[in-house]
Parts: C-alpha cells; sequence; structure tokens
C-alpha cells in the first residue's frame, strides 16, 4: 500500500481532488465510489471548484458508499442530503446517475440485492473512503466476522457516539445503516482512504501494521493491490509509534 503523508489536511485534499480530475478527464464513463463524513467534505469543494474552471461531471457515475436505516433523504443528516448539498447540486452530474443506499426502502434485504446489482452494473474506477476512529470503513464495523457484500448493520456505540456530533442529540443518531460490505470495496479499481487528525491515528496505524483482522476492517485493504492511504501528519502520527497502537483506540484518552 502507498502512503502519501502530508503537512496539511488542504494539501493532502487537493492531491486527492487531482487523482479524481485526472479520471474524470481520462475515461468516458468513469464511476466513482464515493464517501461522506467530515473528512472528504473539502474534497468535494475542490471538485465543485474544479467544475467552475471547467471540469464536467456529465458523464460520470457516483455510488456511495452508506447510508443510514430511518431518515427520508431529505434529512439534514442523511448521506443522500450530505452528497446533495455539497456535491450533486453544485455541479453537472445527472441526478440519475448518483446512487446511495435507500435507507427508508420497505425491505430492506432487497434494497441490498438491487444495491449489488447496481455495483455489478458500474464497476467503481476510483474509490474515496474516509475511516471510522475504530477502524470501520463505509460503516463495516468491527466484529468477528464482515459481510462480503451489500448489508444491513448495527452500528457499534462508539460509531454513534462519533456521529453524535451532527444531530443536535446521541437518540437522534440512527442505530442501524445499509452499507456496502467489504469485498464491494475492495472490487474498486483504485482507492483512496484519507484520514486526518490525531483521533485517526490508531485506526490509520492498525490498518496498515501488517496484520488483517475483522477487527480493523480497514487492515482488509493490505489485500488490494492499489490503495493509497491519504494522511496529514496527526493521522500519521502513529506509524512513527507503533507500541502506542498496541492498546485499543479506547483506551489512548488524552492521546486523541
Ligand atoms: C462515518 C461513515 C464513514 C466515514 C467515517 C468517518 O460513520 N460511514 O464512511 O469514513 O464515519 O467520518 P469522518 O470523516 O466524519 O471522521
Amino acid at each position: 500500500m502507498k502512503v502519501r503523508r502530508f503537512s496539511t489536511a488542504a494539501l493532502a485534499t487537493v492531491y486527492v481532488a487531482a487523482q479524481v480530475e485526472s479520471l474524470i478527464t481520462r475515461e468516458a464513463e468513469p464511476v466513482l465510489g464515493l464517501a461522506t463524513g467530515s473528512t472528504p467534505i473539502n474534497l468535494y469543494r475542490q471538485l465543485v471548484e474544479f467544475h467552475r474552471q471547467g471540469l464536467s461531471f456529465s458523464h460520470v457515475t457516483t455510488i456511495n458508499l452508506d447510508e443510514y436505516v430511518g431518515l427520508q433523504a431529505d434529512h439534514p443528516q442523511s448521506y443522500r442530503r450530505f452528497m446533495d448539498d455539497n456535491l450533486f447540486s453544485q455541479v453537472d452530474i445527472p441526478p440519475s446517475n448518483t446512487f446511495l443506499p435507500n435507507g427508508m426502502a420497505p425491505n430492506l434485504d432487497r434494497e441490498c440485492g438491487r444495491y449489488d446489482a447496481i455495483l455489478d452494473a458500474h464497476p467503481i474506477d476510483l474509490q474515496i473512503l474516509g475511516i471510522g476512529r475504530n477502524g470501520h470503513i463505509g460503516f463495516n464495523e468491527p466484529d468477528i466476522s464482515l459481510k462480503t457484500q451489500t448489508h444491513v448493520i448495527d452500528l457499534t456505540e462508539d460509531t454513534i457516539r462519533a456521529n453524535a456530533r451532527f444531530f443536535s442529540t446521541e437518540a437522534e443518531v440512527p442505530t442501524r445503516a445499509i452499507t456496502m460490505g467489504i469485498q464491494s470495496i475492495l472490487q474498486a479499481k483504485a482507492i483512496f482512504l484519507m484520514a486526518f487528525g490525531r483521533d485517526k491515528a490508531w485506526a490509520v496505524q492498525r490498518a496498515l501494521s501488517g496484520e488483517v483482522s475483522t477487527e480493523v476492517p480497514a487492515s482488509f485493504l493490505q489485500m488490494h493491490p492499489n490503495v493509497t492511504f491519504v494522511l496529514d501528519e496527526e493521522a500519521a502520527e502513529m506509524l512513527d509509534d507503533p507500541h502506542a497502537a498496541v492498546l485499543g483506540h479506547e483506551n489512548l484518552g488524552s492521546r486523541l
């Protein structure tokens, strides 16, 4: 796996945006795998800026990793709304080319099957990933086993707590989500995992440590031939101090 360490998140973001731009200008029908969360927000800002400078998204297809179960598409914290607000409404991508799981589907199993069929029809060229501070990717949470394809997942306490910052109270955070599975993520031709800030340092170190474990879902990326971790200095901090990562992320206390 390649690791690119930048002195700031802003510089790291420009690097990833340039990779996306290069794909969009090179391919006739590029497919982008997209993520939500605070990490890629500035990537989307940068892509909107590129669009204002002439980059067209009219031939692009996007497939998002995940969506909360139980939030309407226009709920301020739904991932559909996040994508509409931060990217889709500001570029010339046809709305019918943008795919996210439907967390309001009456039959969630059928919705997972529908999403896998979309993934089969549109192989992802470039997948953007963030990482949870517990090492999750998409919403593939640490567990004794991981699902390969799109599935419904119970969110961990840690993830609910981490995501509560976007809601007025922790009780409002949905407890379930639909997420692409690990195998679907690994099928992307190229993967860029972005991680910024000290609270991601443990997950980054464990993901890169050489051990593949379902307890750190991002460690499965080691099995992919074309993954780049794009980090700022803080997220890269434990790569120089692997002993710190022996502790669980929940035990690091003041280090985070
Ligand atoms: C969320 C998303 C992930 C995201 C992660 C980190 O729960 N499901 O796709 O990468 O958590 O989010 P953030 O970038 O806000 O730290």
